[in-house]
């Protein structure tokens, strides 16, 4: 294969949600295409960029609880974005040096940036796959995650505002099942995933109409039914991701209106 083939194809007239989101966090990894989608969906719905900061930080406590709580030293970590530093393995290898994280995204740039900058600690290992979230097999039976992941022990699968890209007609209750199914018990579930439960209908229209993603927003309810299976337990009911473990979260919390973001926090329990 020539370099040629290798590169990644980052295309800059087209806006992608991870440059989109890159910029509302203050990242310069964007294009004016992406500021320019950005800035429309921020005219329709003002605190995104508090709900990205919020998402980051939910990430951030999450994996901390996976860690700390629940031992978990195994990280598959789906949608993962421009690094935005701390990420997964930052924070989960702080509590365990020897911590493994595999990151899976499709979108080139990701691609670039995470090789480059996610090598994490010499005990641990943190590799990157440019792989979709709509083909999981492939996710589980590539090779660095396999060299990565022992699927043996327990893994915290981490989706976080990845998930409302995936459009109700590409099954995203089975791309769920295949992930969850090659889990073994004491595994986590961690979810973020875009509610229009505070807007209006007409906000949400809008807002619609400013995103050329298409993303499906859903439901805290529709969530929850996404991910209702007996071998898996929900840690408490679908909330705000402003609402997971508020006493370790920066202070004041923001109102869920603002945030506009579920987390599920879930357990695979088999016998
Ligand atoms: C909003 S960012 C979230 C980044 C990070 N997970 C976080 O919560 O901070 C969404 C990411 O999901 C990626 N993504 C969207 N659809 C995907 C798919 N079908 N497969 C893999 N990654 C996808 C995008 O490229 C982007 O990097």
């Amino acid at each position: 294969m020539s370099s040629e083939d290798v590169r990644p194809k980052v295309d800059c007239t087209v806006p992608h949600p991870a440059r989109r989101y890159d910029y509302w966090l203050g990242g310069k990894d964007n294009f004016q295409v992406d500021r320019d989608a950005a800035d429309a969906i921020e005219k329709q719905f003002p605190t995104v960029r508090l709900l990205a900061q919020e998402n980051r930080w939910f990430l951030h406590r999450s994996v901390r609880y996976a860690a700390r709580e629940l031992g978990i030293r195994q990280f598959l970590d789906i949608g993962t974005g421009i690094p935005t530093s701390p990420n997964t393995h930052q924070v989960a290898q702080e509590i365990d040096p020897a911590a493994r994280i595999v990151y899976v995204d499709n979108d080139p740039l990701v691609l670039a940036h995470a090789r480059a900058l996610m090598t994490g600690t010499p005990q641990g290992r943190t590799a990157y796959l440019d792989a979709d979230l709509r083909d999981p097999g492939g996710i589980l039976h590539h090779a660095d995650t396999a060299a990565t992941l022992d699927l043996t022990r327990p893994v915290a699968l981490m989706m976080l505002a990845v998930l409302h890209f995936i459009r109700d007609e590409e099954n995203p209750r089975a791309i769920v099942d295949t992930l969850i199914d090659a889990l073994p018990h004491g595994s986590l579930v961690v979810i973020s995933h875009g509610t229009p439960e505070h807007v209006t209908a007409e906000q949400a229209a809008r807002i619609g109409r400013a995103d050329p993603s298409g993303a499906r927003v859903r439901s805290g309810t529709e969530l929850a039914a996404l991910f209702a299976r007996p071998d898996l337990h929900l840690v408490a009911p679908v909330a705000s991701i402003s609402e997971w473990w508020p006493e370790a979260a920066p202070q004041p919390r923001p109102s869920v209106a603002d945030v506009a973001m579920n987390g599920l926090v879930a357990r695979v329990v088999r016998d």
